[in-house]
């Protein structure tokens, strides 16, 4: 297949007037609170996505719905492009010499490859936990957490960090050493830590990248809890090689081999009567 001529890239051309959505216009402008902001989670939809690294095309006209509230699982073998589609989500694709991608992404309504779109806004929106923890090495457990509000507000209320990180779970560990360096957490306490910072600023998506493939099985089962909590705020799009971890966290599955979809379905239904028979083979253990 050959590359599609017109790639979402963002234009050189200066632009004085960013596009937002009515989300990453909140996200953009948030001012500190101590109060929780309860929003509704949004609908990312993928409209045939494709994916480049130079010329290895990766995601083949992929297409599907993260529906709001919910939590879905990307399963499928190593190098089947889980990890390039959660990038072209919030566009940190782009970031990588010589990828590109076409087709197109929205947050509901709004697409995310707008040329106009302030790209920094949309991945305050899309927030995005990978799989190895990485705080911020130089930063207290207070300045990770703090670090993307810094953007908007120049002075940090410290009732909006606590609530991150009760958000994500962290705050009883973390409360008398919040001026301690993030790095000398645990594993499993730093995965949460990048959490709490990617809640902090109030993302409408949380993509996770096999989040709890580096942790032990209580620091994992701690995310997975997480993950039930916070659906009821953020869509969450998590990747994992994990498949009673999908069972246990995703309310809808989709399984990718090379590139592109193969089926996406309620959780238990792609578990126990999927209707691909690549997709049984992979869930029942055959091959990946
Ligand atoms: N940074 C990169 N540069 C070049 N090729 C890449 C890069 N990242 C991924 N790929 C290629 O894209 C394909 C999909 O990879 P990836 O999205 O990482 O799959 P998965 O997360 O399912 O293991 C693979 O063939 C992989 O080699
Ligand atoms: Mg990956």
């Amino acid at each position: 297949m050959t590359p599609d001529p017109t790639p979402l890239t963002v234009t050189d051309e200066p632009h004085t007037e960013p596009v937002v959505s009515p989300s990453l216009a909140s996200a953009a402008t948030h001012t500190a609170t101590t109060e929780p902001v309860q929003r509704e989670a949004r609908t990312i939809t993928l409209e045939k996505l494709n994916a480049w690294y130079g010329d290895q095309h990766s995601i083949k006209d992929l297409s599907l719905t993260f529906a709001p509230n919910q939590a879905t699982a990307l399963i499928g073998p190593s190098g089947s492009g889980k990890s390039t589609v959660v990038r072209c989500i919030n566009r940190m694709h782009e970031e990588i010499p010589g990828a590109r991608a076409s087709g197109a992404v929205k947050l509901d309504d709004f697409d995310v490859y707008d040329p106009k779109v302030d790209v920094v806004a949309v991945r305050r929106a899309i927030g995005m936990v990978f799989q190895k923890p990485n705080p911020f090495p130089t930063m207290s457990i207070f300045d990770n957490v703090a670090s993307g509000l810094r953007l908007t507000a120049r002075k940090v209320d410290p009732g909006h960090v606590e609530s991150a990180l009760r958000d994500a779970g962290l705050w009883e560990e973390v409360k008398d050493r919040l001026r301690k360096p993030g790095i000398g957490l645990s594993g499993g306490q730093q995965q949460r830590l990048c959490i709490a910072r990617a809640l902090a600023v109030e993302p409408d998506v949380l993509l996770m990248d096999e989040p709890a493939s580096a942790l032990d099985p209580i620091s994992t089962l701690k995310i997975e809890e997480l993950v039930q909590e916070l659906k009821s705020r953020v869509t969450i799009v998590i990747v994992t090689h994990n498949m009673q971890q999908a069972a246990r966290v995703a309310d809808q599955t989709a399984f990718m081999l090379d590139g592109q979809l193969v089926e996406i379905g309620p959780t238990s239904r792609i578990f126990t009567n999927p209707t691909d028979s690549r997709t049984e083979e992979y869930v029942t253990g055959k091959f990946g």
